[in-house]
Formats: structure tokens, sequence, C-alpha cells
């Protein structure tokens, strides 16, 4: 966070307008009770070091009473901890503990679907087609002889189709219910008052808990077109994981769900003065109707999320920022940007394809992207381990695979596991310190002997290393009026090569090719993502400098 200041003479501080939060995928961060498993506690543990790196916050993964269908995104309930993570004592003490430290903490929220073991989709099950149990979600008869086929052809996100068919109390086939991922998640009916009133209790009751905020899971979700009518494309839908299907996704209707969650949060904002956040993970088509999202009375901040699946190529990176910039800041919000987080494969892997393998060119982008994203305006999110610049595992064995994404489409293609692995702490071999466990104690996800080479230890101990790259960016980014909230203006550049200046004189420049251009700043390097002469940009290298009138 930047300090309080002047953008365009308006005061626009808020505290969230260009946060620097760290993802805690909780399974993964650090194993306090020995199960192989990271927990609450092992998130507490882990706050010195995160302080250390300078983040504003951290979200956590859910870890709510969860069969772990989808890691937690399957909640059985959505007010209590799973004892796999801890307990709301634990809870408790760690958000004391962040709070000491000057953390913020936010959770996640998934009010899109459920588990299939939550109380009242069992209810449902038990009860009547019609009852107002099933009310609380989509059930609907099959079409067809026999209502054997699905009420309409969408697809699930993970695979199959979005709908199951019941076997009802008598034994008989039955009416099937919506599940937008997978069967064990089955979608919420938000066009029931019940559902939206239970909702709130979960948020009141994780605030009362003293928490900051909420990532808010398929944000652009929770409503569906009342006739659920057949999708226009059903094909262009099992295609990708985006939502691209308009009649399950990006309803007009959601958009009163954010107004009011917005209005808990300031009322609990005016009772303290803490301001709260809501930040929404939002897959839309557009950068306009991403907007929409983050309108004044809506969500805080959105995840925008072209940054991430831009190619690594200047022009596809100025064409994403330039639209970011133009239809979401220019409404008055900030962007929200991000690179890596829990369901995609990570930069270091992403930007290094198609080049030999242990060229360093994926892990030198990924530098040079990060230094990038911590300039540009705005807020920005640091998935756990991108600071440390692990790659992504590509070569964990089928039989390890937990993704549910695997088991539903047969195919490795997309699949989460490989950035989900474990974090390296010490040590030379696994787990790395991640677990407190006996000797022999295997982490969820078995870690790949390389990963010696990315431990926290070992990259602490480096001032080259890409988490003393993070902390310095995130250092100047506090200490500098320029960084942060506000506005940026293109420089003109070569081919290749992207140069902006932010504010008074701070000039941030990628190149995205391969040789050395010259410097677009005569001065020493403030800061560069690798070894940077002065005078000149080396390839796939970005730098910070003060431009001297
Ligand atoms: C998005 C989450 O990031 C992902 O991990 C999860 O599988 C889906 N939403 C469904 O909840």
């Amino acid at each position: 966070m930047a300090p309080h200041r002047q953008v365009d003479g308006v005061n626009r501080h808020h505290w969230w307008r260009d946060a620097v939060i760290y993802q805690v995928y909780v399974r993964s961060f650090l194993d306090s009770t020995g199960d192989g498993i990271g927990d609450l506690a092992g998130v507490r543990a882990g706050l010195p070091y995160l302080r250390k790196l300078g983040v504003d916050g951290i979200w956590l993964s859910p870890f709510y009473p969860s069969p772990q269908a989808d890691h937690g995104y399957d909640v059985a309930d959505y007010r209590d901890v799973d004892p796999v993570f801890g307990d709301l004592a634990e809870f408790d003490s760690l958000v004391a503990a962040a709070r000491r430290l000057g953390i913020r903490v936010l959770l996640d929220i998934v009010p899109n679907h459920c588990s299939s073991e939550h109380p009242w989709f069992r209810e449902a099950l038990a009860a009547a087609p019609g009852s107002p149990e099933r009310a609380r979600f989509h059930f609907a008869d099959g079409r067809g002889p026999d209502g054997a086929e699905p009420p309409n052809n969408w697809h699930a996100m993970f695979g199959g189709p979005a709908w199951t068919r019941v076997t009802e109390p008598d034994g008989r086939p039955g009416q099937w219910y919506l599940h937008m991922f997978t069967p064990e998640q089955p979608d919420w009916n938000w066009r029931e008052a019940e559902v939206a009133a239970d909702f709130e209790r979960t948020l009141r009751f994780w605030l009362d808990r003293g928490v900051d905020g909420f990532r808010i899971d398929v944000a652009a979700g929770l409503f569906k077109h009342p006739e659920l009518p057949d999708s226009p494309d059903p094909e262009a839908d099992a295609r990708t994981r985006d939502s691209v299907n308009p009649l399950a996704w990006n309803q007009p209707e959601v958009h009163d769900v954010w107004r009011h969650w917005r209005a808990v949060c300031e009322e609990y904002t005016a009772r303290d003065g803490r301001e709260r956040l809501l930040v929404g993970e939002v897959s839309v088509p557009t950068a306009r109707e991403h907007a929409r999202y983050v309108r004044a009375d809506e969500l805080h901040q959105a995840f925008f999320f072209d940054l991430l699946s831009a190619p690594w190529d200047a022009d596809a990176f100025r064409k994403v920022i330039s639209e970011a910039m133009q239809d979401i800041a220019g409404t008055g919000s900030t962007v929200t940007w991000v690179l890596n987080n829990h369901d995609q494969v990570r930069t270091v892997t992403r930007y290094g394809e198609p080049a030999p393998e242990g060229s360093g060119l994926g892990a030198a982008r990924a530098r040079a992207a990060a230094l990038l994203m911590l300039a540009l305006p705005g807020a920005a999110y640091i998935y756990q381990g991108e600071e440390l610049g692990l790659p992504e595992v590509v070569d964990l064995p089928d039989d390890v695979l937990t993704d549910p994404i695997f088991r539903r489409t047969g195919s490795r293609a997309r699949i989460r596991d490989g950035c989900r692995v474990p974090l390296p702490w010490s040590g030379q071999a696994s787990p790395f310190g991640f677990t407190s466990g006996a000797e022999g104690t295997k982490p969820w996800l078995p870690q790949p002997e390389y990963f010696a080479e990315y431990a926290t230890h070992r990259a602490l101990a480096d001032t080259r290393s890409s988490w003393h790259l993070y902390r310095d960016g995130l250092q100047l980014r506090a200490a500098l009026d320029q960084l942060g909230d506000g506005t940026l203006r293109w420089l003109d550049t070569q081919p290749g090569v992207l140069a902006f200046a932010r504010g008074d004189g701070l000039v941030c420049a990628v190149n995205f090719g391969t040789a050395p251009v010259p410097a677009p700043v005569s001065g020493t390097p403030l800061l560069a993502s690798g070894p940077c002469p002065t005078g000149v940009l080396p390839g796939s290298t970005a730098a910070w400098w003060i431009d001297a009138p």
C-alpha cells in the first residue's frame, strides 16, 4: 500500500485501491500438525515471513468443513473450520496475530455452490419435487421419455453435463439438479430469499470475528437465466474453462447482491473505521463488463484476468493494460492485477514455453512480469510461491492428481495440481520444512527434488533471489508516491519493448525480446528484474528508474 496521497487532485486513498495481497493456499502453505496438509496454525507461523515480504494482507483459500471434492470449494458448513485445518479458536488466534503484524485477512467465500454434503442439500434430496427444500437449489424434471435426459444442454466447467439425476426417496430415478462445476457442488438458487439471508449470516459471522473482507468465488455466477433455457453454443461452453454460457453467468441480478454485501461491509466500517474489502473472481468477456462489478457501490476489486491470460508479447500486454486503464480505472475504480493463482500454470512455466528446458527464459520473464505488475496503477495479488520463482510441477504422476478436472475430463490438460504443490521452506530434501510431522511424513502432493533451490531459507539468504525482487518492489511501492494508485503514461519505444511513466518521473520498462535494447532512461535503475547495466535493458528484463528532469 502506498502512502496517503492525492491523485489527479482527488484524495482517493482507500487502503485497498493499491493493496498487495498474498494468496495463501492453506493446504500447501505450512503444516503445523504433521499430517502432510497445511493448516491455519501453519499460516500463523508463516506470518512473520509474510510481514518481511511486505504484503498488505492475505487471502486464505477455503478452510471450512468440506469433503474436499474441489479442495474446499465444496463447502458443507460456511461458519466453521474443517478439523484438517484447525478450529475456530485457532482461526481467532490467526486473525489476532495478523492484526498485530498489520496484515489484513481476507476469507474465500463460495456463494455460487455448496457441497452435496451441505445439510440443506441433503434435506433437498430427502424432500419431494416442488418442496421448499428443493427450491434452494435448481432441481428440474428431465426431458425425453421418463425424464431420462438432462433438463437443458448446459456443460459443467470441469467436464460433463451440468446436471445430475437423483434417486428419489422412494428409490425411483427422479429429478435432476444443476451443478456448474462438479456433481459434488450443487448450485444455489439465489432467487430464493433464504439463500441470500443465510449468506448474509455467514458474512456477519466472519466479520464479527474480525476479518477484513472476502474474496468471492465465481462472482459473476450465482444467478442463472430464470427459465434455464438451452445454451446457444454448448460446444463453445464445453471447450473452455471460461464462463462463456451467457445464460448461466453474468446475469444482471447478481449486481444487487454485491450492492447488498457492500452495504454490509460499510456498516462494519461505520462502526470502527476499518474498511472491509470485497474482491470478486469475475470472469466476463470484456473489460467494460468487468467494470460493472466494481462500480462505487459494488465490489471494491475484481481480479482482472486478461493480464494473466496474455501471452508474453509486448503488444498483447499493452492492449490488455490499456483496456483495463480505460474501461476499469477510467470509471474511478482501480484495476486488480494478477499473474498467478491456484488455478493457473505458474508464470515461470507458462512464459517459458516453448523455450528449451533449463534456459531460464521463463524464470527471467516471470520476474520481469512481476516488476511490471507491481509498477501498474492499482492493486496486485501474489500467489504463494510466486515470490520464490517456483515453477509449475509438470510431471506429477497420475495416481497423485487430485484435481476433479482430471477425473472428470480424463485429461491432464489444464489440471491444477502442479501449481498447488506444498511450499519448500528449508533443507535439501522433501518435505523441505513444510511439515512438522515425524520423518517420513509425506506432503499431500509430492515435492520434486529441485524445490530445494527455491526454499524460503535459501531465497532470503540470496539477494539475487526472486524473493528479494518482490520484497524490494513492495518496499519501493510503499515508499514512492509515484507507485500504487494513479495513472500511467505510455512512452514511445521500439517494437517488443513497453515503457510507461508513473507520476512524477518514475519509469518502468520491459524488454519482451531476447536481445538487449537501449534503456529508456540513462541512469542506474532503482530496481531491475535481472542484471541491468546502465544505459541498457537486456532481453526478458524489466526495470524501474527515476527519470530526473
Ligand atoms: C474458482 C476457484 O478458484 C477454483 O479453484 C474452484 O474450483 C472454482 N472456482 C469452483 O469453486
